[in-house]
């Protein structure tokens, strides 16, 4: 759990501020893309690094009805009353292991999924345990080739087997589910396949007498370009915090999306040096005239890249500044050029570009990777402070 603290409390060495009005002003747009379909919020991972109970309540606000985590621990922790979710509001969790909190989950009346016999086994037997039944969503692979249960054979046993279950009330299949492998590459060859073979392991589940409540393989891509993908419900994690799912999909802006996390910190020292001065492990920097440095309190221990070495951007007073030689566990440096700004003058590393500083994107850049990657690894040392939140919270 990151730590919280309230706007305007004490000085901070960095922190990461989350608008959750931008969260609710995104999952409105999204909604609005797919508008016959309900809302899945996905909040794993601690919401994207957001902060999964704040960012769930701002999407409920917003119009989602449905939550979606990856493990059962996450979703059960939205359960627990300090979250504040509503208890109509339904909450799906998809990885589970053998010996899973399977009899909470049912006692929570979450949606669980499965993906194959073992876990089927292990569901009814909790909701024996448990006096209920269980909600279960059957897991689909139509070609990730990761999760999800086998076309054909498989498939035929998991349905047949979750009916025979159904028939001895120990569980009620609630959903018939997928995921995209390439939905953020638009026109890949891979999109029409799968949802053709979507449809096909829903026409046999529905044939054999599976009544699903929500059917549903849409995440953010596929929510903003595809709509034949939205089935009855959408699962867009990414893009509720307003990053891109890539840049062939479009900048956020593009997408009428906001970025819901700005990453700052205060100058920990500012100070002159001599033309010729390494900086930083190994030496990768090095002054090319008399300059002045500035110490970024944020290394790789706060998910700070080290692949952002000698290329992560950063806002100082108003100019975009590099890393300079490599990121520390706990600091990195950046070439003031001579400018300087005071101890405490503020760094930001990515924000919604609103005041010109980089975004999450611009460090995905950086470090060759995606902008999920840079908003979820921000470390827990990181205090979340929240701005914007409704009335309801
Ligand atoms: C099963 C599942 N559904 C939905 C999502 C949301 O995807 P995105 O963040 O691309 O919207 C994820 C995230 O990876 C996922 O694993």
């Amino acid at each position: 759990m990151n730590e919280t603290v309230a706007p305007g409390g004490a000085a901070l060495r960095a922190r990461a501020e989350i608008d959750l009005a931008a969260v609710r002003a995104n999952v409105e747009v999204l909604r609005a893309q797919a508008p016959g379909a309900a809302f899945m919020a996905v909040v794993k991972a601690d919401g994207y690094g957001h902060g999964a109970a704040p960012c769930a309540r701002a999407a409920v606000e917003a119009g989602a009805t449905w939550l979606g985590t990856a493990t059962p621990q996450e979703a059960l922790a939205l359960r627990a009353p300090g979250a504040g979710v509503p208890d109509d509001v339904r909450i799906m969790c998809w990885l589970w292991t053998p010996g899973g909190p399977w009899r909470e989950a049912v006692e929570a009346n979450l949606d669980v999924s499965l993906s194959g016999m073992w876990a089927l086994d292990e569901v009814m037997e909790a909701a024996r345990l448990a006096g209920r039944p269980a909600r279960v969503q059957l897991k689909a692979d139509t070609g990730l080739g990761r999760g999800g249960c086998q076309p054909g054979d498989d498939w035929t046993e998991l349905v047949e087997g979750a009916l025979r279950a159904e028939a001895a009330g120990l569980v009620r299949v609630t959903g018939l589910w997928s995921h995209f492998a390439c939905a953020d590459e638009p026109g890949h060859p891979s999109i029409a396949p799968q949802l053709t073979r979507f449809r096909e392991m829903i026409a046999y589940a529905q044939g054999r007498g599976v009544d699903p409540e929500v059917r549903h393989i849409a995440n953010s891509p596929a929510t903003l370009t595809l709509p034949e993908s939205h089935f009855d419900l959408v699962r867009p994690g990414i893009a509720m915090y307003g990053v891109s799912p890539s840049p062939e999909i479009g900048a956020p802006a593009d997408l009428g999306l906001h970025p819901a996390m700005t990453l700052s910190a205060s100058l920990a020292l500012v100070k002159h040096v001599p033309a010729g001065h390494g900086v930083s492990y190994g030496h990768h920097y090095v002054t090319p005239g008399a300059t002045t440095l500035g110490l970024v309190p944020l290394g790789y221990a706060d998910g700070i890249p080290r692949h952002a070495s000698s290329t992560g951007p950063v806002l100082v007073e108003g100019k975009w500044r590099t890393v300079a030689g490599r990121v520390a566990m706990d600091q990195f440096v950046v070439d003031l050029g001579g400018d300087e700004p005071g101890p405490g003058a503020e760094a930001v590393l990515f924000g919604p570009g609103d005041r010109g500083e980089p975004t999450a994107e611009d460090w995905a850049q950086a470090a060759g990777t995606i902008g999920y990657e840079i908003v979820t690894r921000i470390g827990s040392r990181v205090p979340r402070v929240y701005v914007n939140e409704g009335s309801g919270t």
